[in-house]
């Protein structure tokens, strides 16, 4: 047999975790969430979110994987064929992301060329122009191929040889990035109104649907919910310390999700803009407050903000295609490049519709959306939340406890010091908390037939899948 691929250093994996982690999630979607739902108060549901029950996930995650050694499905099949559905899901959610996720990280490419092109001339004409331009029925599939394809690159070149040397360059230059731009931002005249939106919470404007929204938002940004951190730890070494690693990689996505707002809020506000604008925010307010510092540094900050973007997309996309590839090479034997043609030329077909749904093909709907939100909402709202509630259920009722505290101590060799804690949460907090919001989410939100068919789904994965 083959031997299985494995990371080439500690910090090589923790970069590719953290690149895994940080991507439109924190740059694109955070913002524009945050704005949405009443900036401080979301941010504070958010963090909670994050550090009791997203950094717990993503500690079991890495111990499933790495104890298995076997990517999303296979790590479930191999401990109980009953909840191999669960990795299915996962696989599934892979495809469904990918089939979105592209077409934004195309945006972001062509959103270089258009920061040195001459976007920042006409301020008022931004909104105009995006608008126009992902409604467009060619130019954003060529940028979404381009993008997808520098994913086949990377990703057919494996493990050690593709993705962690990728993100070892990609990564540092995006928080350099983030950190200038942040510095910038924070330093204008009028800042103040900006960061109070993101540090001032007010509790009155939460309900339901904004605390599922902030627990989806953090499945999605920790890469959690769908096996992608158990095909990372899948490849881990025996010797690596997985629940400081978690730590580790949950703070930098935090911190970056955070930098992002502040690289973008307090500018906002100095402008005097609107932070409730939806999924364009980065789009049009990003490149107006960049036309609006004038000339050449606005041009100048403009593309450095979407390099980043681009850059922070692409670390976690890789991440994406390979919770797919790596289903395909460990259960249906087949060899990395094929895996990587065949699973990208599936996502391409799915992206190619998601971005038809935004332009021409606007007015087919399906349960009340397009095929970008089918996607979008499908995944983040409920099968990531889902995927994590089933994951923690199965480490903390499926798994044995022996075998989770001898995989979190290198088999007896370190300590943790929290064990007891984390398996509590795991085996009862977690999986109630998932529950419990899930369902006060469903009943306050919008699109409740999308809901039903999502669960719908999970419940034919559940019959079916023993056979996959
Ligand atoms: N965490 C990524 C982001 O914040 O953009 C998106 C993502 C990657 C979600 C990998 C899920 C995943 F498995």
């Amino acid at each position: 047999m083959q031997q299985r691929e494995n990371w080439g250093s500690r910090l090589g994996f923790l970069l590719a975790a953290a690149g895994s982690a940080v991507g439109l999630g924190n740059i694109w979607r955070f913002p524009y969430l945050t704005g949405e739902n009443g900036g401080s108060a979301f941010i504070v549901i958010y963090l909670v979110c994050v550090f009791v029950i997203g950094l717990s996930i993503m500690i079991a995650e890495f111990t499933v994987g790495r104890r298995s050694g076997l990517a999303a499905v296979g790590a479930y099949k191999s401990y109980s064929r009953n909840w191999t559905f669960v990795g299915v899901i996962g696989v599934l959610s892979g495809f469904l992301i990918m089939g979105f996720y592209p077409v934004v990280g195309g945006w972001a490419l062509a959103y270089i060329v258009k920061s040195i092109t001459g976007l920042t001339s006409a301020p008022d004409a931004i909104g105009d122009v995006f608008g126009g331009f992902i409604t467009n029925s060619f130019e954003p599939l060529l940028w979404m191929i381009a993008f997808l394809a520098v994913n086949v690159a990377i990703v057919a070149k494996g493990i050690a040889g593709g993705i962690e040397k990728a993100s070892k360059v990609l990564m540092p230059v995006l928080f350099f990035l983030l950190i200038f731009i942040g510095i910038r931002s924070v330093s204008l005249p009028g800042a103040d109104a900006g960061l109070s939106f993101l540090f001032s919470p007010d509790w009155s404007v939460v309900t339901g649907a904004t605390v599922l929204a902030a627990l989806g938002q953090a499945f999605f940004s920790l890469s959690l919910g769908m096996g992608c951190m158990i095909t990372y730890g899948s490849y881990l070494n025996k010797k690596q310390n997985l629940a400081k690693d978690a730590v580790i990689v949950t703070s930098l996505d935090t911190l970056c999700a955070i930098l992002a707002g502040i690289a973008i809020f307090p500018a906002l506000f100095a402008f005097g803009m609107e932070p409730a604008q939806g999924p364009g925010l980065v789009f049009v307010v990003v490149p107006s407050i960049f036309a609006a510092m004038g000339g050449g540094v606005g041009v100048f900050f403009s593309t450095l903000f979407f390099v980043a973007l681009a850059v922070a997309a692409l670390t976690s996309s890789v991440s994406l295609l390979e919770v797919v590839v790596a289903y395909l090479i460990d259960e249906k034997k087949m060899a990395r490049k094929k895996a990587v043609y065949l699973a990208s030329a599936v996502m391409a077909v799915l992206c190619v519709m998601a971005s038809l749904s935004l332009g021409v093909t606007s007015h087919i709907t399906v349960l009340g959306v397009g095929a970008f939100d089918f996607f979008d909402i499908l995944t983040d709202k409920i099968f990531l939340a889902i995927g994590g509630m089933f994951l923690a259920i199965f480490a903390g009722w499926v798994y044995k406890k022996e075998d989770l505290k001898a995989e979190l101590t290198n088999e007896g060799t370190i300590k943790m010091a929290l064990f007891e804690v984390w398996y509590a949460l795991i085996k009862y907090v977690i999986p109630v908390a998932i529950a419990v919001i899930a369902f006060m989410g469903v009943k306050s939100i919008a699109q409740t037939g999308l809901m039903i068919f999502g669960l719908a789904v999970i419940v034919v994965l559940a019959i079916f899948s023993k056979k996959l």
